[in-house]
């Protein structure tokens, strides 16, 4: 996947750093050349003899050695890479990118370098929520900063929360998905995902049961084609793709606005179960029972955001992809739902209980379009998805 790639690894100073060796190792398996850089930090979590020899390279370790600079100077080292990566990202050297500082080697090859920088975060949880950690990843974010993670789990510091360094193989994924010359390089796309949660009052909503796993499906394949791609996801059940650019939502409002602001896109892919209704006016305190009945909620209709953006008269993207979730008369439903929407192809799946596809890994579809219906047979939730972003490739080339 990666053969023939040059990939110049900061190892930042942080409890994680050990799993970076691990990552020298699955980025070297899928053929990637790996230097080592390692922060006068670092080197209390890894040495320089293991990250030399599970790299086979020369680490890089400090900026004032005179034999390194005569060797290859610090601008040449980032020039000669493909993609740095910055893993373990720690909230010191996320501090200094997001303002410039260039005080040691590895801080001044991120200054120094044009080449794509991918970083792994990893502190202790309330070191990654404080506003200074997030107002540094915003303006990192803003320059093409590439982010994977944090996860969220048990940390070494006995907390819980966000601030675990992915794991080597994410990181190794979303590697991919920044250095692949796919079809799609250079394309814009959008998708959006998962269902949407309606508020009722603070504490119920309406939801529905879609765990989002053909969207993330759909956009992690158009990454891999090489597509830049925003994901715009309500609260699924399944974790967003690596290598994206991902906007929570709530509400379909709230996804309609994500939407229009991922635009200007050359294609769209609307994955997401949107509910049809929310509720007309939410109550902002927690509705109580009461002896004088049962609530009676009034509903009101959601916008449909697929046919916004299908029948917009300016700037409306080169190809507009829908899905439609049928229980009957599937293909017949679903042409019918093409044409009113206006978008150019729909995707159609039957997702009757006893198909088991709404949750479930598997998913039979039948793709409409000017062409007519092609139904293709039921395969992984993964390998829908990669077909579906071959036939955008191809009508995008
Ligand atoms: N969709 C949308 N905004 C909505 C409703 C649906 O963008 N408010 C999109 C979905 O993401 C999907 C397509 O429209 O791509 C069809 O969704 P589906 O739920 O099948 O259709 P509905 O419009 O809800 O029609 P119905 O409920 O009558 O089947």
């Amino acid at each position: 996947m990666l053969a023939g790639k040059r990939i110049l690894l900061i190892i930042g100073g942080g409890i994680a750093a050990f799993k970076s060796l691990d990552l020298i190792r699955k980025l070297r398996e899928q053929g990637a050349e790996v230097t080592p850089v390692l922060t006068k930090a670092s080197e209390e979590f890894v040495t320089p003899l293991s990250a030399s020899a599970l790299s086979a390279q020369k680490v890089y370790r400090d900026l004032f050695n005179l034999t390194d600079e005569a060797e290859m100077g610090h601008i040449e080292l980032s020039r000669a890479a493909d993609l740095i990566v910055v893993a373990p990202a720690t909230a010191d050297l996320m501090a200094k990118m997001a303002n410039g500082l260039a005080n040691d080697l590895a801080s001044t090859l991120l200054l120094a370098t044009d080449k794509r920088v991918l970083i792994a975060p990893s502190m202790n949880v309330r070191m990654w929520q404080h506003p200074a950690t997030q107002r540094n990843l915003a303006v990192l974010q803003a320059d093409g900063i590439l982010v994977t993670g944090p996860d969220e789990g048990d940390m070494a510091c006995g907390e819980y929360g966000p601030g675990r360094m992915s794991e080597p193989l994410a990181i190794v994924e979303a590697v991919a998905a920044a250095l692949v010359d796919g079809p799609l390089k250079g394309k814009k796309i959008l998708v959006t995902s998962g269902p949407t949660h309606e508020r009722i009052d603070p504490v119920r909503y309406i939801a529905n049961r879609s765990s989002g796993a053909q969207g993330t499906a759909v956009a992690r394949a158009l990454s891999a084609l090489g597509a830049e791609v925003t994901f715009v996801t309500g609260p699924a059940d399944v974790a967003p793709p690596e290598g994206v650019k991902v906007v929570a939502v709530q509400t379909a409002a709230e996804m309609l606005e994500a939407v229009q602001n991922a635009l200007p896109v050359d294609a769209a892919v609307f994955a997401a179960a949107v509910a049809d209704w929310r509720v007309a006016s939410a109550s902002n305190n927690k509705i109580k029972k009461s002896k004088a009945g049962l609530p009676k909620l009034e509903f009101a209709e959601n916008p449909d955001i697929l046919a916004s953006v299908a029948q917009m008269k300016k700037g409306r993207p080169g190809l507009v992809v829908g899905f439609a979730a049928e229980t009957q008369d599937v293909i017949e439903n679903a042409t019918a739902k093409r044409d009113r929407k206006g978008c150019d192809w729909i995707i159609a799946n039957d997702v009757s209980p006893e198909t088991g596809i709404m949750g479930g890994d598997e998913n039979a579809v039948t793709v409409i379009s000017d062409k007519g219906a092609d139904s293709w047979p039921r395969m992984s939730k993964a390998q829908v998805a990669a077909r579906i972003a071959a036939q955008i490739a191809e009508a995008l080339a």
